[in-house]
């Protein structure tokens, strides 16, 4: 286990640190990942082809039950030992940036303080016509899913969407630009549990490099990231990360 050695050395040792999370980390919480088979009602279809405006336009209520279904699990997950190591990085590096892809509020529950949620959140859906804030249900939703009509905005009576961003649509302006600085300033950056291909998130930990940090991965699978990362320490968040932070900072 040199690799995980030299990982804990750098991450130590650097002044910023910047952890970039996808949705491998929520993995072992239950939360499937865009590249697993869906189940239940959705199981006919492709999660890349549900997340796009054109699938909202087309068939409000199937792209609706699936964001309320994914809601609803993201309700009942817990953080796993994945989250709860990269708190505790921001515990023993005060200057850690974290910034997530994953629409879950996992980050958060494990005691992350101010995740930077580039794609946005299923708690915070707005209008789909004029961008109005909407009440999050808390309502469960059956295990198998199910198609549901979108509610109405209280404000215009349009159709109320999730408030992610769809592939095809631009990223927030402002937690992109932080990520973007986050990413130019750091020592380390530590990228966990995504596939490096959806962009211009995916450029994160390129720039990192760019501007000479460290770039750290942990993730089972080979990634395009595989080149960019400086050590590669395969396996999955929940085991890796936890004996990282372990040789990082030894218990006294
Ligand atoms: N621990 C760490 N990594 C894991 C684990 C695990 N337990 N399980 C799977 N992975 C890795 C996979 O090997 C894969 O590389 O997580 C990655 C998941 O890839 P994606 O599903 O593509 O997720 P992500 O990279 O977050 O996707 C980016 O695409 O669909 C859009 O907006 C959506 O934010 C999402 C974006």
């Amino acid at each position: 286990m040199v690799d995980v050695r030299d990982a804990a050395k750098a991450l130590a040792g650097a002044g910023r640190v910047v952890v970039f999370t996808g949705a491998g980390i929520s993995a072992e919480s239950g939360v499937p990942t865009f590249r697993d088979a869906l189940t239940g009602l959705w199981e006919r279809f492709d999660a890349q082809a549900l997340a796009t405006p054109q699938a909202f336009e087309d068939d409000p209520d199937l792209v609706w039950g699936w964001y309320e279904w994914r809601r609803s699990l993201a309700l009942r997950v817990r953080p796993n030992p994945g989250h709860e190591a990269v708190a505790a990085i921001e515990r023993h590096a005060p200057h850690t940036v974290v910034i997530t892809q994953n629409v879950d509020d996992l980050h958060e529950q494990a005691g992350s303080t101010a995740p930077i949620h580039l794609h946005g959140s299923l708690f915070t859906p707005r209008c789909a016509a004029c961008s109005g804030p909407a009440e999050p249900s808390r309502q469960p939703e059956p295990e198998e899913g199910r198609r549901l009509a979108p509610p109405r905005c209280g404000h215009c009576g349009g159709p109320v969407r999730p408030g992610v961003v769809w592939f095809g649509e631009a990223l927030p302006v402002e937690p992109l630009e932080s990520a973007v600085q986050a990413a130019t300033e750091c020592d380390v950056l530590l990228t966990i549990g995504t596939s490096g291909l959806v962009y211009p998130a995916a450029d994160i930990p390129v720039v990192a490099a760019r501007f000479g940090a460290t770039v750290i991965q942990v993730n089972p699978q080979p990634t395009p990231l595989d080149e960019v990362a400086a050590i590669n320490l395969p396996g999955t968040a929940a085991t890796v990360l936890p004996a990282l932070v372990e040789a990082a900072w030894p218990p006294s």
